[in-house]
């Protein structure tokens, strides 16, 4: 793995980069001061950590590796999900300045105007790699699921299961203002979902994550498909974080994630036989771009009904020629970084086990998931991996239930064995201050 350092154009800062209170609103009536004073009901804890914390919407001035500098404090950074490393990797970078030569830096037509040909270059390249029929490319998942599920659902019916990314359940909103009935269902409660897709209106869809943004693991997905198919309904799958980690299962694989990164529904050896997977680049591809994978005659349809599709701007031209030349690198040495990311993330879940803590990842995927014992220890954890130097995500109540109130962690590729080393010992020190839940626990 090439690590980069970018030299740091702003100096280093001594201490916290938090203002320290919030700045008078003087140019809004006071009818708008009252829309920002509301109460924020589920999201105040996040917002008061937000405004706090050092490690919640803070600045970076630089990067070197996968060590990132806040103010004149350096930081491992475990909170990236750039998986296959290919933000730092120097054949990506190089290859960038080309694109914008040819292609400027951004298109800005819709893409029912006009689209560069990265795009059909990337949309060809997708559909072969995933051996679906075809590939419909969008800025962001957020794009995809605020204007294709409410296509997709127009006034059928569509389930949401509950624990979902919150980007679908915005989907879902949008698809019953535009006709759609809606409903939340639970994957471990399929026999519900059942009974309801009984009686649900045509066309039906069921909406679920692919490799959990939160637990690290993969759905039920042949029972899925199985309630799926049998009820005449699409399984509409969001992949983000199993596409370029999870891949086709072979003998020559070069760790248990499978061959090639090409998602969750290859990997787990299914078809695509009422199928729509979505993904996305902006997480192993390092990229802004992201793709619904679906037959032909869909893809056409979504031309025309899917508003992001005719009233977004496109990706900028950066992040084709990312995603176009991280697809190359993908057939070439995908395996290789994948083979690394596996041994790093083993070697970091085996040291969560020999501790034992309990995890929510069962699957042995990069996303791990470490409960607290009390969830009210969660901001002194959060400033306690700081000021060890370990940058991760704290997740507070209600963004996961109280017993799983912790912190998060990703691993990526170009993550070394000795950060992952140091990692598990600023846990075991955290553990002793602010008890993290064990496996064995209650
Ligand atoms: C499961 C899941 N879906 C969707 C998104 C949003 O993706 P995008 O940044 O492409 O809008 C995320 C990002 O965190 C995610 O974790």
């Amino acid at each position: 793995m090439t690590q980069i350092s970018i030299p740091a154009e702003v100096p280093a800062q001594v201490g916290t980069v938090k203002a320290a209170a919030p700045a008078p609103v003087d140019a809004y009536s006071g009818a708008w001061r009252s829309v920002l004073d509301q109460p924020l009901g589920p999201r105040a804890e996040l917002d008061r950590m937000r405004e706090t914390a050092p490690f919640y919407d803070t600045t970076v001035y630089e990067i070197d590796g996968r060590r990132v500098r806040i103010g004149d404090h350096w930081l491992t950074d475990f909170a990236s999900c750039n998986y296959l490393g290919l933000d730092l990797d120097r054949e990506v970078i190089a290859a960038v300045p080309q694109y914008l030569d040819r292609w400027g830096t951004h298109p800005s037509w819709s893409r029912m105007i006009a689209s560069p040909e990265p795009y059909a270059a990337i949309e060809a390249a997708l559909a072969d790699l995933l051996g679906a029929q075809d590939a419909l490319l969008l800025p962001t998942i957020t794009h995809i699921q605020l204007s294709v599920l409410p296509a997709l659902v127009a006034q059928g019916s569509l389930f949401v299961e509950v624990h979902a990314h919150q980007t679908a359940h915005d989907g879902a909103v949008m698809t019953a203002a535009r006709g759609g009935t809606v409903a939340r269902f639970r994957e471990d409660r399929l026999d519900r979902l059942e009974r309801r897709l009984r009686k649900a209106p045509f066309p039906r869809l069921i909406c679920v994550d692919g490799v959990h943004s939160m637990t690290g693991n993969a759905p039920p997905l042949a029972e899925l498909l199985q309630v799926a198919r049998a009820h005449d309904a699409l399984l509409y799958i969001d992949d983000a974080h199993g596409f370029g980690v999870v891949g086709e299962r072979t003998p020559h694989e070069t760790s248990p994630y499978g061959a090639r990164g090409n998602g969750i529904v290859r990997h787990l050896g299914q078809s695509y036989d009422n199928v729509i997977l979505v993904g996305g680049f902006s997480k192993a591809y390092s990229s802004l771009l992201a793709f619904v994978a679906c037959p032909t005659p869909v893809k056409n349809y979504l031309k025309s009904a899917a508003g992001s599709y005719i009233f977004s701007g496109p990706s900028p031209v950066a992040s084709l020629a990312t995603g176009l030349v991280g697809l190359q690198i993908n057939e070439r040495r995908g395996d290789e970084l994948r083979a690394r990311l596996y041994a790093l993330t083993r070697r970091l879940l085996d040291g969560v086990h020999s501790l034992g803590l309990r995890t929510l990842n069962t699957s042995g995927f990069p996303i791990i998931e470490i409960p607290l014992a009390d969830a009210d220890d969660a901001e002194a954890l959060g400033h306690f991996l700081y000021e060890r130097g370990v940058l991760a995500g704290v997740v507070p109540y209600p963004i996961v239930p109280r017993e799983n109130v912790g912190m998060r962690v990703q691993v990526t590729a170009a993550n070394t064995e000795a950060e992952i080393d140091d990692l598990l010992t600023v846990l075991t020190d955290a553990h002793a201050r602010y008890p993290l839940a064990l496996a064995d626990g209650p």
